[in-house]
């Protein structure tokens, strides 16, 4: 869906490309933002790892000239919202997310023409003209914070993730309306196989990302963003867990806590359907011919970008 402005020219890349992005770096004035599900050498060499939510702050937040963001188009996408005067680079345009490619935004906005005593609560994970159609935006991150400062009495759309929205609404008791939006990657895990799992490592606690469905979520002692597993298997007792989110996040898991152990949360078939196909299309090399070309950018119109900003403002403002 992205056009395919992969201006990486051929040529030969650097031997040490570890060495040669750390001098680009320097060069550009550049910072490496990088999401958990990366490959592991990417959150290696990156300036701040984090999730949705931490990567859109540390956007907010940069003195740097140049954002390379090693993630997916609509966290660069958001980065470039907070940063209009800056270059922001994303590896590969084409790693979408099937989450935001599930809300076309002609469809959303009749959607929401048909509900208009509605509020729009959005899911971080939507492109930047639906993020410019909402009133608030959220990650998984913030997002009970959020609805809880939202009047009992709001009637409330909530897109594009199905699964998410469920969750809230049984956390919160708050009834919304959601759009049927979901990801590839967390519906792909198999209840069976993490019932099956459990028989092999009956003292493993299955921790799991609310993207899945609520037969997964059953069965997780602990439900969070990305940040939030991260952190719970650091200090809970346990030593071994389920992880049933994308493996990526395992690289960090097992940096902070060497001693446990992690096992991925097994998907429906024997595919590797549990990494994410579109975080996957970053690589090193790619990092690196980006920042060497400089190119292919994150742009869009002022239009949508100044439309896209209000209910992201609201959102850093509400989760503080
Ligand atoms: P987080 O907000 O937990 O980083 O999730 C982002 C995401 O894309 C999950 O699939
Ligand atoms: Fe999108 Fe799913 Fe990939 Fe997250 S894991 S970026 S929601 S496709």
């Amino acid at each position: 869906m992205f056009t395919t402005t992969l201006a990486q020219k051929p040529g030969t890349l650097p031997l040490d490309l570890f060495t040669a992005i750390e001098d680009l770096k320097q060069e550009l004035n550049a910072v490496i933002l990088a999401h958990y599900y990366q490959d592991p050498d990417i959150q290696d060499i990156a300036d701040f790892i984090g999730d949705s939510l931490q990567l859109a702050k540390a956007a907010a937040q940069t003195n740097a000239h140049v954002i390379v963001f090693a993630g997916v188009h609509f966290m660069a996408e958001t980065a470039k919202i907070l940063n209009p005067d800056k270059l922001v680079l994303l590896p590969d345009l084409n790693a979408g997310c099937s989450l935001a490619d599930s809300c076309p935004p002609d469809e959303f906005a009749a959607f929401k023409a048909a509900h208009p005593d509605h509020l729009v609560i959005s899911y971080i994970n939507c492109s930047a003209e639906v993020k410019a159609m909402s009133d608030i935006i959220c990650t998984s991150s913030n997002a009970v914070k959020i609805l809880q400062q939202i009047p009992k009495e709001q009637p409330i759309i909530f897109a594009p993730d199905k699964n998410l929205g469920r969750y809230l609404i049984q956390q919160t008791g708050r009834d919304m309306l959601l759009w049927q939006g979901s990801c590839i990657v967390h519906e792909t895990f198999s209840e069976k196989k993490i019932v099956q799992l459990k028989t092999i490592h009956p003292e493993a606690e299955v921790i799991a990302h609310p993207e899945c469905e609520t037969s997964v979520l059953r069965h997780a002692s602990y439900i969070g963003s990305t940040a939030a597993l991260l952190n719970y298997c650091q200090k809970v007792p346990a030593q071994e867990f389920i992880v049933a989110t994308e493996p990526g996040i395992i690289h960090q898991m097992q940096k902070l806590a060497p001693h446990k152990h992690f096992i991925p949360a097994p998907p429906d078939n024997n595919c590797n359907c549990n990494e994410c196909p579109f975080m996957r299309l970053n690589t090193l090399e790619k990092l690196y011919l980006t920042m060497k070309n400089r190119t292919p950018e994150i742009t869009m119109s002022e239009d949508i970008r100044v439309a896209a900003l209000r209910p992201i403002q609201r959102m850093l403002e509400m989760s503080v």
